[in-house]
């Protein structure tokens, strides 16, 4: 029986969705990308060989199955060519494997130049973006002005449209950031070589992906950011501006919900945040740092280094409602190794009562106190366990308690970087 899984991260993004959507990718027949820009930089490694996949979905190392670009994303054409263009130098790319939709958004010059304006502006209130244009281009989509990759194969309509928006964008960044504006000469040149080069790429995915579900393919759905930055469901404002949770699977990509067969929330064994914004579990000093050198805790898109904590039930049982998770995948198990003793946050305190359900006001997060439940640490490799009896005992303790609290089934254990390193639990397609 064919199957459509969405993968989606359980927490703030960089819980390994790349490495567990590359391993997935083995029994998949499409993968596609359904949100978010290249804010995400998912990180697949195989062997000695290093990938971050910022727009191009994580399956692009399988050849012969199909990576869509959904119209839910917003497309930076340069770093999309960009990614390409390297993928080509290691010789992997295949044209035939790769489709964008014609509804995606793009990501033009004036979005990456207002984001990193409004950060300023913002000061000490600032979210912390990736500076990528994301959320100016988000905007312009349900503004209504935005600009498509369908667009690119028309360049009066394109131009027209250039046009219109810079008379705004123009003004806007001249009166308020005092800040030169856009010539449209060069924003339109710089496109319409782009559009030269997607052309063959930029198509009707829904329809595609219609056609492929009805022919018996496996689809994977890949989810960019995490639960936590969703825009509607996450710590607002602190947040990206696209739903990144399992429902925009959807409306990223153009199938029914119906036809979504399992939800997979990915999270790592303990927490991590880049950027502003709430983090309950946070840890500072030491313990932070050993974690963060740990795990490689540093942006796969920025290079800043992460914040690190605990793992948080609270958070983890809320993304698992929110998104309807069927199954969990547990990363970075490994990066715990080492300790003496661990903790789970299991509730929060707040103004002195006990809370378990998982606030979404910032100012309300920002005051509860997370309330902890102590581990022995197991202080063993769990590296290169192939099984969950593989595992140090106090390992197998910590995971059994992470999902009961989480209450989703564990499907996937990861116990390192490699594509290798991964004990599967259940298959998901099976
Ligand atoms: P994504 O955005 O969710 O795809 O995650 P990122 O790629 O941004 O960050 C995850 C980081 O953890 C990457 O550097 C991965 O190579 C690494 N990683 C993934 N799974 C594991 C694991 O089980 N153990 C260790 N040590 N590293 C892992
Ligand atoms: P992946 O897919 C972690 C964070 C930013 C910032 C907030 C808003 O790799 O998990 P934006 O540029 O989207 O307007 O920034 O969201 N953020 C991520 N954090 N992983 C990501 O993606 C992220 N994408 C955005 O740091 O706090
Ligand atoms: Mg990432």
């Amino acid at each position: 029986m064919a199957k459509n899984l969405v993968i989606v991260g359980a927490q703030w993004g960089d819980e390994g969705k790349g490495k567990i959507v590359d391993i997935l990718t083995d029994s998949a027949d499409v993968v596609v990308r359904f949100q978010g820009g290249n804010n995400a930089g998912h990180t697949v490694i195989v062997g000695e060989e290093k990938f971050i996949f910022h727009l191009l979905p994580s399956g692009i190392l399988h050849p012969g199955k199909t990576c869509v670009i959904g119209d839910g994303v917003v497309v930076d054409p340069e770093v999309l060519l960009g990614e390409i263009e390297v993928l080509k130098k290691r010789g992997i790319f295949r044209p035939q494997d790769l489709l964008i939709s014609k509804n995606a958004h793009l990501i033009m010059p004036y979005h990456k130049r207002l984001d990193v304006a409004r950060e300023r502006l913002r000061g000490a209130n600032k979210i912390g973006t990736t500076g990528r244009g994301i959320g100016p281009a988000y905007e312009d989509k349900a503004a209504r002005c935005g600009i498509r990759c369908g667009d690119l194969l028309n360049e009066a309509d394109f131009r027209a449209k250039l046009k219109q928006n810079l008379l705004e964008k123009n003004h806007y960044i001249k009166t308020v950031f005092h800040e030169a504006g856009f010539e449209i000469h060069e924003i339109y040149h710089d496109y319409m070589r782009f559009a030269a080069i997607m052309e063959p790429f930029i198509e009707n995915t829904s329809k595609f992906l219609d056609t492929a579900m009805r022919s018996g393919k496996n689809i994977l759905f890949e989810g960019a950011q995490g639960t936590l930055l969703d825009v509607d469901h996450g710590t607002y404002p602190y947040v990206t501006s696209s739903n990144t949770m399992a429902g925009a699977a959807s409306t990223g990509s153009g199938i029914g919900p119906s036809r979504i067969d399992a939800v997979i929330g990915v999270t790592k064994a303990y927490s991590t945040r880049v950027g502003e914004g709430p983090f309950p579990t946070e840890l500072k000093g030491d313990e932070a740092d050993r974690l963060r050198e740990q795990g490689c805790e540093y942006g796969a898109t920025t290079g800043r280094p992460r914040r690190c904590g605990w793992f948080d039930a609270v958070a983890a049982g809320y993304a698992a409602r929110v998104n309807g998770m069927d199954g969990l995948v547990i990363t970075k198990l490994d990066v715990l190794d080492n300790l003496d003793k661990l903790q789970i946050c299991t509730a929060y305190r707040l103004d002195g009562k006990l809370i378990d359900d998982f606030p979404t006001d910032s100012n309300i997060l920002s005051r509860c106190e997370p309330v902890y439940e102590e581990f022995d640490g197991w202080r063993r490799s769990s590296k290169g366990a192939k099984s969950f009896d593989d595992l140090p005992k106090g390992a197998r303790a910590y995971i059994k308690r992470l999902a009961e609290l989480t209450g989703v089934e564990p499907y996937i254990i990861s116990v390192g970087a490699n594509r290798k390193e991964a004990i599967i639990l259940k298959d998901p397609f099976k």
